[in-house]
This record gives C-alpha cells, structure tokens and sequence, in this order.
C-alpha cells in the first residue's frame, strides 16, 4: 500500500463480541477484558474488522473514504450477470464522440474497488486522451520495424498491416492498467470493461500496445513507467460504431470437479 495506516478500536464503543479476531485473516486481533485491540499494525489492512463489527467500533487512518453501510441492495443477480458477461464483445470499431469524465472515473473506480492479492492496491492508471495519439505512434513505429522479423516465424502476422490506427482504432480514450503483479491488473482490467459496459461504452484490450510498451523504452519513457511497472493491459475504450445483434458461440468451459 502506499499510504501509512493504523487501526484504532474505540473502547467506549466495542462490545467485546470477537466478530473481528475470528474474521480477521491475519491473525492480528485479540479480546482481553471485554474490549477486541489489535497485536500490531503490521497488518494487510483489508478491514475485515471495520466491515464486521456491529457497533462500528473499529476504524483504519490514513483512507480518504468514510465506510459504506451495505443494506443488501448490492446483490447480483446471476442470470443479469451472466448475460451481461456473455453479452460483451470486443470493439474494435468506435463512433465520433468523447468519453466523459464521469464514465472514465466510474472505470478507474472499478479498477480501485477490485481486490489486490495481500491487498496491495498495487494497480495504477494512466488514461491517455491528449498524448493517446503520440503513445501510439511511437508504439506503431515499434510494431512496423518488428513486423519482418514476426512474419518469418507466425502465419498471423503475414496478413497484419500496422496502419496509423493499428492499436487504438481511433477511440478517444484509452486506459493503460499498470501493475507489478500481472493478476491483480488483470482482475482490476476485467472489472473496469464491466463499468465500461454499464455506460454504454465499447472497450478493446490492446495486448499488442502492453507488448510495444514492454519493448518500447521511449514508449515507457512517454507513459512515465518507472523500472519495474509493467502494463498489464491498456483499456481501448469509446462510443461503440457497431451493434452486436446476438452472443457469440464459445466453446464448452474445460472443467473438472474432483
Ligand atoms: C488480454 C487480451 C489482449 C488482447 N489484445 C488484443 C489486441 O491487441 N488487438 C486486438 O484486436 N484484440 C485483442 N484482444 C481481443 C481478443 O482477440 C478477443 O477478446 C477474442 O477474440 C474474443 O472476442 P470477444 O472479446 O469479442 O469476445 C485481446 C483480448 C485479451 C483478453
């Protein structure tokens, strides 16, 4: 994390009931004489013990957001789900037309609210609109030298042509997700097309522009990547220019119970 925490309990308020010892999966809570206090604040901070209590005696420094009560009105409904999952497509093809600050932040927002192994929060956001057209000419310049050396070995690439437009389509927007650990950007990515998709928004993952910003140092200098973070994906994101009319057919989920 990057910011310093602490967890307090509030005596006055704490009922000694254990909720947050038993729940807490680092082991770091204990109830002596009728009131819970922490062992140390060498903790991964998840708040387990902030959202169990039931009198709201615990509470974590050092965050800018105040606890949300939860009433329930945050369940899902699987079948709505599934068929929002199964309805996305990659967009390849974008209308005229910005994305709003409101749509970019409830993206990034999804990003932030996914879960971080040993809750890291170790996932950043670059979201290029003015420079999205220089980082893809310097990404585009990469791929047209290395596209000779890609033919010779994968059948693909004999019919790819890198146009101008080769990596972001033409979108307004594009956000690149950064991270250290490869799954906890790549969760935080899946959450946000899911936002992106609540707004209307079509969304392309650009595998391709993660590459060129892995080969790429002026690209890396460009999107200002210290030593290190690498992009675990970029969110090509703007107005779809096309309407999918029907799901399309996947295989059967390799599955096994044991
Ligand atoms: C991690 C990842 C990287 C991808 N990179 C690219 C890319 O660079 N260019 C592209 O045209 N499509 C890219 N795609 C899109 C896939 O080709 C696409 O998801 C797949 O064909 C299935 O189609 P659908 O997303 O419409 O269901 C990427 C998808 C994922 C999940």
């Amino acid at each position: 994390m990057r910011f310093p925490h602490e967890i307090a309990i509030d005596p006055a308020r704490c009922i000694g009931c254990g909720l947050c010892r038993d729940d807490c999966p680092a082991s770091n809570l204990s109830v002596a004489g009728g009131k819970a206090a922490p062992l140390t604040q060498a903790c991964i901070m998840c708040a387990h013990c902030v959202a169990v209590c039931p009198t709201n005696a615990v509470s974590i420094s050092g965050f800018d957001e105040e606890p949300r009560p939860l009433d329930g009105a945050e369940a899902l409904e699987p079948a709505r789900l599934l068929a929002a999952i199964g309805a996305r497509r990659s967009m390849r093809r974008f209308a005229e037309g910005p994305v709003s600050d409101e749509a970019i932040a409830d993206i990034v927002e999804a990003g932030r609210l996914t879960p971080t192994g040993k809750n890291a929060q170790d996932v950043s956001y670059i979201v290029l609109r003015e420079r999205l057209d220089r980082c893809e000419q310097l990404a585009v310049r990469l791929f047209r030298r290395i596209l000779p050396l890609a033919r010779l070995v994968d059948a693909t690439s004999r019919r790819t042509e890198v146009d101008e437009h080769f990596f972001f389509k033409g979108a307004p927007a594009v956000i690149v997700v950064v991270a250290k650990d490869q799954v906890n950007g790549a969760l935080a990515a899946s959450n946000m097309e899911l936002a992106a998709q609540a707004h209307g928004l079509g969304v392309l993952y650009s595998g391709f522009f993660a590459l060129a910003a892995k080969l790429s140092p002026a690209l890396r200098r460009e999107l200002g990547l210290a030593r290190g973070q690498k992009v675990v994906t970029a969110l090509v994101v703007g107005h779809p220019a096309v309407t999918y009319r029907r799901t399309a057919p996947k295989e059967p989920a390799d599955v096994r119970f044991l």
